[in-house]
């Protein structure tokens, strides 16, 4: 677990649980269809340290995406507002957000986290290189650590539901972000893969890494320092 754990810059030295890497806020997002109105986040407030690991759990549709969306900044709440790093994210310039985005968070979403004409090792490479982090060596080993050492060369449409997951997350991590938004990031995988996905988390957490996890799995959720219980658009700790 050293590879991960020596890449992230100068984490080791943060004590955990030292400072606040992101924060919401009273975050609402409300969805409009015609007349029907879904109150997808009503209220939620939440905030994750350096080297802490935080799972957010709650039935299909209460809301954890959209809270993930939001603390990305890939979706702009109604209400509220999102800190990354100790700066504001939310109601900024999209060129502004996506700055702060590719400096400070690894994100792997439900679907669409790879680039379908990319192999996967190019994947990972892009994803360094837009980012102006990590290095080859990095992106092979993070590979080789996920169970994918022997998959580089294929493409998304080559590998099966949970090694694209996995996939997926090493593209988050490639280029060793301060904070990691993982959207089910076991889905798809047997018990014994789940491992290799949660051994690689918790050398990202030692690191010093943030992180904040969607997810329907109770294994995965006992791994977390944190559990959030989501229900209709609220939370409660646990
Ligand atoms: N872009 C959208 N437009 C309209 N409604 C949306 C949109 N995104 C989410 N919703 C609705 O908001 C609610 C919360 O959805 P969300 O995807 O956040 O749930 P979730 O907890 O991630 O569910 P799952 O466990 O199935 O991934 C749901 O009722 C969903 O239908
Ligand atoms: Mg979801």
């Amino acid at each position: 677990m050293g590879e991960v754990a020596t890449r992230a810059t100068g984490a080791a030295a943060r004590p955990r649980g030292a400072s606040v890497a992101l924060r919401g806020v009273d975050l609402y997002r409300f969805f409009h269809d015609g007349d029907a109105e879904t109150l997808a986040l009503r209220g939620v407030s939440v905030q994750v340290a350096a080297g802490e690991w935080v799972a957010v759990v709650g039935a299909s549709g209460s809301g954890k995406s959209t809270l993930l969306n939001c603390l990305a900044g890939l979706d702009e709440p109604d209400g509220g507002h999102v800190d990354l790093l100790g700066r504001r994210l939310t109601r900024r310039p999209e060129a502004e957000r996506a700055r702060q985005r590719a400096a400070g968070i690894g994100i792997l979403m439900q679907s669409h986290n790879l680039l379908p004409s990319l192999s996967l090792i190019d994947n990972l490479r892009l994803a360094s290189a837009l980012c102006g982090r990590g290095d080859r060596h990095h992106a092979r080993r993070l590979l080789e650590q996920l169970g994918l050492g022997e998959r580089g060369q294929a493409r998304p449409a080559q590998l099966s539901g949970g090694e694209v997951a996995r996939a997926g997350l090493a593209v988050a991590l490639v280029a060793s972000p301060p904070v990691l938004l993982a959207d089910e990031p076991t889905g798809e995988v047997d018990a014994a893969t789940e491992q290799q996905v949660f051994e690689v988390l918790r050398a990202q957490r030692a690191a010093g890494t943030a992180i904040l996890v969607a997810t329907h799995s109770e294994a995965l959720a006992a791994q977390a320092d944190r559990v959030l219980r989501m229900q209709d658009g609220r939370i409660g700790d646990d």
